[in-house]
Order: structure tokens, then sequence, then C-alpha cells
């Protein structure tokens, strides 16, 4: 109803009783998520006051209000303790790890479904460093590529090579056709730079490699 990202966000809560959107804006995640049977209820968190508003809205206009609370607050600080899915969509990798740096302690058995508009890499990066483990990954089209990660923190250290820091290590394990759209497009704009850095170079190398592969198996 509200787009393939957001249909593939909230298909991947799973036994869910409560779901944090932290950064909720229009709301579109909690509604989809609450009409498709995937939790019972939800906290919609946003640390604006329009944006909050604009979800309560929408989140009345489907008359799901009963089952939701909101918090204008910013990002984990006033997480209910009985959420067992954190959603953060849409935001920038940098932001999302901060929000998570912040309250490390209040994350212990939750599922993080998390999608960044930019530096994935920085973001699987801190998460091993933390001791996530990604569970799961896909890229999806919808409009643009995106890259959903979910993860879950575990008790042991996590070592990513630097190829699944920047490409991630379930994509690399189990890759579709979108997965590899999205490094044939990568590297064709890399293609484009005239004078590419040597960190571009690079990364074009390890695309290649990885693009190679996928001819073999063919
Ligand atoms: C681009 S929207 C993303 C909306 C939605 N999550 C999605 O995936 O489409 C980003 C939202 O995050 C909110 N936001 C930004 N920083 C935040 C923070 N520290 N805590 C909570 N919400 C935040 C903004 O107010 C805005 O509503």
């Amino acid at each position: 109803m509200f787009g393939k990202r957001i249909e593939k966000l909230a298909s991947l809560i799973k036994d869910s009783k409560k779901i944090a959107d932290i950064g909720t804006d229009h709301g579109y995640l909690i509604i989809e998520a609450l009409l498709e049977g995937k939790t019972l209820k939800a906290q919609a968190i946003d640390n604006k006051k329009m944006p909050l508003l604009r979800a309560k809205e929408n989140i009345v206009s489907f008359g799901l209000e009963k089952k939701v609370s909101f918090s204008l607050s910013s990002g984990l600080d006033d997480l209910d303790e009985d959420v067992d899915h954190i959603v953060m969509s849409g935001l920038g990798g940098s932001l999302i790890i901060s929000l998570l740096e912040e309250h490390l302690d209040k994350i212990t058995n939750q599922t993080l479904i998390l999608q960044a508009n930019r530096n994935c890499a920085e973001l699987r990066s801190f998460l091993s460093e933390n001791s996530f483990k990604i569970e799961y990954e896909k890229v999806i089209f919808d409009d643009k590529y995106y890259e959903i990660i979910v993860t879950k923190k575990i008790n042991e250290k996590i070592k990513l090579t630097e190829k699944e820091i920047l490409f991630g290590p379930y994509n690399l394990k189990h890759p579709n056709n979108v997965f590899y759209n999205y490094l044939d497009d990568e590297y064709a704009r890399y293609e484009k730079i005239k004078y590419p850095s040597k960190q571009i170079l690079h990364k074009k190398s390890l695309i290649k490699d990885i693009l190679d592969k996928k001819d073999c198996k063919h």
C-alpha cells in the first residue's frame, strides 16, 4: 500500500507483540505492520512535532490509534521495555549509529530492522564491532536502491571482511538479481568518474571480482 520499501520492512517483522518505529514520520511502517498482522502494538517515535502529528493523523485515519503509543523523543531515549522489534529506516547511517550508541544498554533481545539511506558500510562496521550479528539482508529497488539489514545482539565477537562490510555478509552469501544489478550500477557509476581516487579504484576491483564470480556461476 505504501510502496515496496515499506512493505519489505514490515514483512521482516516476525512474531512481534510490539514494535518501535524510530523516526516514524508518516507512520506508514506502523500502519502496514498492524494491518498485515505483523505485530499487535506499536510505539511511534519521532523527535519532531509535525512528523509525529502526521503519523498520528494517518494512524487515526486507519482506526489503529488504540494500538499505538506516540512519543516525541529522540532515538531510543523513550523506548518501551516490551518492544521486541526496533525499526530505523530512512535515516542516515551515521544517525542510526549514534542513536544506537547512545543506548546500547537498552538493546538486548530485540530484533533491529535497519535501512540506512547512506553509509551502510559504516553501519555494518559499527554493528560487527558491537557484537550485532547480521541475520538477514536485502537490497531492494523502489525507484532507487535501498539496503535493508536485520540484526540482533549476540554475546560473541564478530569479524567481518572488508568485502562483507562494504557489500554485506548475507548479500554476498545469498546474492540475487537485484543485488547484482545494484553492483552493476555502482560499477557503471564509478566508471564515469574521470579521476577516480585509490579508494574508488579499489572498490571497483572488489565489485568486479563479485560480478566475475557471478558470470562463472551462469
Ligand atoms: C526521512 S524520515 C523517514 C521516515 C520513515 N522512517 C521511513 O522510512 O520512510 C526521517 C524521520 O526521522 C525523524 N528523526 C530524525 N532524527 C531523529 C531522532 N534523533 N529521533 C527520532 N526521530 C528522528 C525525522 O523527524 C523524520 O520524521
